[in-house]
């Protein structure tokens, strides 16, 4: 049986992707240092699965901790979650960005390389791509500035990684994720909420809930069909899925470079509009919207093209936007 190390595996897409590899037959150590979750997850993932994961409460900024980690575990690879995500507030703390995305990076992929684990799979983002020329994105797009220093931690988290790969024995996978949605099919785990959510699902349903009074679309004056801006809205439980294909690919030696990036999205674009109607007519609630002024730093529009990870990790999405949305909705009521 395989090992794999999950860091930041008690959060919101690393808690799903743990459960989709308990299922696969893998076996599973968590590292979170729960800045935004709760350990509770991990009971949870061990009532969905019916294995209780190893779980180690490491902050990866404790260099000495992440040695000791790799001491006491052997494991046949590593999914980095673990991250700080939030746009606005990298804005604010920059530095905080960089130390808990790249510091923690460069110590997870120096334990790695001293204890010989050359298996490594990155959450990156479509962020790196900005505005894109062309629609739909290709991994071949050109990356742009990034628009926050969160953006800035993908970019540079992807040049640290390839960096490495061409120097040692790291093989890694960066996953350019689109905009991930939803929550498993039992409820049981999800996007935990923490106070006013600043994405758009987490939004919609807590203005169904009643918890917030009106959802306010930030723009309806962009170039696209309905005038809101469009973006690729992916299943948790896809996205949870492409990491096993792509874990699959480094395990098998199938990798065709020592750092290959993928786009991991449906390939369809949604608009903000279409996915309240969305919302509204497969849960049967009803959302109060406004239209207000653009959001800044917002793009008008970002889908992926999903013909790459299609070939090369044998994925593709199984489960569509409805399905997401009534899986959010789910989520919220058990909440
Ligand atoms: C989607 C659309 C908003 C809230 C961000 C990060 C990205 C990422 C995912 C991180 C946009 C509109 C939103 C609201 C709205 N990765 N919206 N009213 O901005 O595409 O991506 O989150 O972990 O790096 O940039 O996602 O969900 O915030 O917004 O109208 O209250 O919904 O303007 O068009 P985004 P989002």
């Amino acid at each position: 049986m395989k090992k794999i190390l999950v860091t930041g595996g008690l959060g919101y897409i690393g808690s799903h992707t743990v459960v989709e590899l308990q299922e696969s037959g893998y076996e599973v150590v968590i590292i979170d240092n729960l800045s935004n979750t709760t350990i509770e997850v991990l009971d949870k993932i061990t009532s969905i699965t019916g294995i209780k994961p190893e779980f180690e409460q490491i902050d990866l900024k404790n260099k000495k901790d992440v040695h000791q980690f790799f001491k006491k575990h052997t494991v046949d690879g590593v999914i980095h979650f673990a991250a700080s995500k939030a746009v606005g507030e990298s804005v604010e703390q920059p530095l905080m960005y960089y130390e808990n995305n790249i510091t923690t990076l460069t110590y997870v992929l120096q334990e790695m390389n001293a204890a010989n684990v050359c298996n490594f799979i990155f959450s990156s983002s479509c962020t790196v791509y900005g505005q894109a020329d062309e629609l739909p994105i290709t991994e071949n797009a050109p990356t742009k500035p990034a628009e926050s220093p969160y953006g800035a931690t993908k970019k540079m988290g992807e040049i640290i990684i390839e960096d490495t790969s061409n120097v040692t024995d790291l093989r890694a996978i960066s996953l350019r994720y689109f905009n991930p949605i939803g929550a498993h099919k039992t409820a049981k785990i999800g996007e935990l909420p923490l106070g006013v959510p600043q994405n758009l699902i987490p939004y919609v349903v807590q203005t169904a809930a009643g918890i917030r009074e009106c959802l306010s679309i930030f723009g309806n004056d962009y170039d696209t069909p309905d005038g809101t801006a469009v973006r690729d809205y992916i299943h948790v439980v896809d996205l949870a899925k492409a990491h096993i294909a792509a874990l699959k690919r480094l395990l098998n030696n199938e990798n065709k470079a020592s750092c290959e990036f993928f786009n991991i999205g449906t390939g369809t674009g949604s608009s903000v509009l279409e996915v309240v109607k969305a919302f509204e007519s497969s849960t049967g609630k009803n959302v109060n919207y406004k239209i207000v002024n653009r959001r800044a730093g917002d793009i008008t529009s970002a889908y992926a093209d999903t013909l790459l990870a299609n070939r090369e990790l044998g994925w593709k999405t199984e489960l569509t936007l409805e399905d997401a949305l009534k899986s959010a909705w789910k989520w919220q009521e058990s909440l």
